[in-house]
């Protein structure tokens, strides 16, 4: 089945692609010849999420699935959230964005935190959602490098490393989009 991912995230395309293997024809933004950056102006994940898979639906009428992520630190009344991407600015900047992050929990002793993706798939004229969650912390420092965005400064629970310090496997494995990911694969092969 052929569905588009309506992502210019390079990161999100490699990890949903390792989960997906070849079960589906995934075709990306550039694919479909979209050069757009697709607007997210919700005010929370499920809605940023529908906005995407809706744009495509709308201008290409394809079936599709977009996903939108937020971090969610206790702290800090669950921002960034919706923010995330562009917490320290326009520029979205992962290391502005950690390094205001940090600022922001420095004189704070709950570092809890929480990453939540929402999937959003349009097919064959319904919309379904599949949500992920991946609950942890956010320690002092940054470590590792792999991953992306925050990775450097959340360690998941039950495990001492960071997402950046963790092999793409495990992330995938625990990470809230591989949950969300995992539903939608199930959802697919019952559905299509
Ligand atoms: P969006 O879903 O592309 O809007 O991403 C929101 C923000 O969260 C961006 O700053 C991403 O870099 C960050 N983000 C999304 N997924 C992850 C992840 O798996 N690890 C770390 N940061 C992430």
């Amino acid at each position: 089945m052929k569905l588009v991912f309506a992502t210019g995230n390079p990161n999100k395309v490699m990890e949903v692609n390792d989960l997906l293997g070849d079960l589906f024809d995934i075709q990306s933004l550039k694919d479909i010849g979209c050069q757009v950056d697709i607007p997210e102006t919700q005010a929370t994940i499920e809605g940023n999420a529908i906005q995407k898979a809706q744009y495509i639906v709308d201008h290409y009428a394809m079936n599709c699935f977009s996903e939108d992520t937020g971090l969610e630190v206790k702290a800090l009344n669950n921002e960034p959230g919706i923010y995330s991407a562009r917490y320290a600015g326009a520029a979205k900047n992962a290391e502005d964005n950690m390094n205001l992050l940090l600022k922001n929990l420095s004189d704070q002793t709950d570092r809890s935190a929480q990453f939540r993706t929402v999937v959003a798939l349009y097919l064959n004229g319904n919309m379904h959602t599949f949500e992920g969650i991946c609950k942890g912390k956010i320690i002092e420092q940054k470590k590792g490098d792999h991953g992306f965005g925050y990775d450097p400064i959340f360690v998941p629970e039950g495990y001492e490393q960071t997402f950046a310090e963790l092999d793409k496997t495990t992330k995938n494995e625990i990470s809230h989009r591989g949950k969300a990911v995992r539903k939608l694969i199930a959802f697919l092969k019952e559905n299509s």
